[in-house]
């Protein structure tokens, strides 16, 4: 099969369309004809080098896809050859054939473009976990979305309005319309207010209950200091930097704050294959009656996959960027 490889570890233009063995689905998996694969932080990371793949997972860059269904192991039951499908992959997502595990199946409803599908599965898994599952953000909570017009972000803002939340973001201003769109109150740019002291105001100075970032250390103290009583933080990234010093953690301890990591793509299949079928129960209803869109920056030919690499890494998209597998 074609498939998107590497010369070697470094800038997009290493990326090339080559020749890659097709894999062949364990029993439990199907083998899915890629018509659309999305990108992740995480593609132009492992592009440098910086984050190799979970063992086992194929070295092939790509954490998502949709496409058809071609062949079908003999454990899986609950689909055919033919069926429209997406879902998270461990790995492999730009080629053009790749495994899906029966439990990471989703089924695209009829109306949606496979483009459209393959958007949905990493954003919307790590949204959906973070704000659900660790959170726990609840009905009438307010929620602050740090990149909110990230693809997790944007993600992160709809299924915090499905809940009923008040929802505040961080994005550069040029984003901002964007965010509002998705159903955000209100939309903050960071790189001219300081988020504490606007976070402060418009809370009547009690804080929000959930944090959601990406920022990590020139974050974190503002983001306990934002943190009301019994709040709750994620932090899914690193975008900008991991050493803090001269953190006064005091907050931590008087407001019972939670701070929690996570990753996804290092999860085990059992986990994986829960929330992809939570996040079916909770989300599919609404992407079926269009409630929930992922938001779609631009759609590029896989062979121009250099150029959405670059436009990610200029930090210019707002959403996802799709490449068309043909
Ligand atoms: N832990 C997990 O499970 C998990 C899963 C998926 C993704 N992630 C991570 O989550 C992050 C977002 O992913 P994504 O695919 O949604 O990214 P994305 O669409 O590429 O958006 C990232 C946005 O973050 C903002 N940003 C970048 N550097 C920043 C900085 N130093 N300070 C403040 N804002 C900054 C930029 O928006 P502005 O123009 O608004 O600044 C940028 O466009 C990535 O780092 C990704 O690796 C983690």
């Amino acid at each position: 099969m074609k498939a998107i490889l590497l010369k070697e570890f470094g800038s997009p233009e290493n990326m090339y369309l080559g020749d890659y063995a097709t894999p062949s689905p364990k029993p439990n998996e199907v083998l899915v004809k890629v018509k659309a694969t999305a990108l992740n932080r995480a593609d132009t990371l492992q592009r440098k080098g910086q984050y190799p793949p979970p063992p086992g997972d194929s070295p092939i860059m790509g954490l998502e896809i949709a496409g058809d269904i071609v062949e079908v192991g003999n454990e899986v039951k609950n689909c055919s050859i033919g069926d429209r499908v997406c879902g998270l992959i461990g790995g492999g997502g730009y080629a053009e054939y790749a495994v899906l595990s029966e439990g990471m199946i989703l089924p695209i409803p009829p109306s949606m473009s496979y483009e459209v599908a393959a958007a949905i599965p990493e954003v919307f898994l790590t949204a959906f976990q973070s704000i659900c599952w660790i959170a726990n953000l609840k009905k009438g909570e307010s929620i602050l979305i740090h990149a909110g017009a990230s693809g997790v972000g944007t993600a992160a803002i709809q299924i915090a309005k499905a809940i009923g939340a008040t929802v505040y973001v961080t994005a550069s201003a040029g984003k901002h319309t964007a965010c509002l769109a998705l159903g955000a109150d209100k939309a903050i740019d960071y790189k001219k207010e300081d988020f504490e002291a606007s976070i402060m105001e418009l809370t009547d100075r009690k804080g929000v209950n959930v944090v959601i970032d990406f920022v990590a250390a020139p974050y974190l103290q503002k983001n306990i200091n934002v943190l009301s009583l019994d709040g709750r933080m994620v932090l899914l990234a690193l975008l900008g930097g991991i050493q803090t010093p001269n953190l006064n953690i005091m907050n931590l301890l008087v407001k019972r704050l939670q701070i929690t990591g996570s990753t996804l793509r290092s999860r085990d299949k059992s986990y994986k294959a829960a929330l992809t079928q939570a996040l079916k129960e909770f989300a599919w209803p609404l992407f079926k009656n269009q409630s929930f869109k992922p938001v779609i920056d631009s759609v590029y030919d896989w062979k121009e996959v250099a150029k959405a690499h670059t436009r990610m890494e200029s930090n210019l998209n707002i959403g996802k960027l799709v490449l068309r597998v043909s």
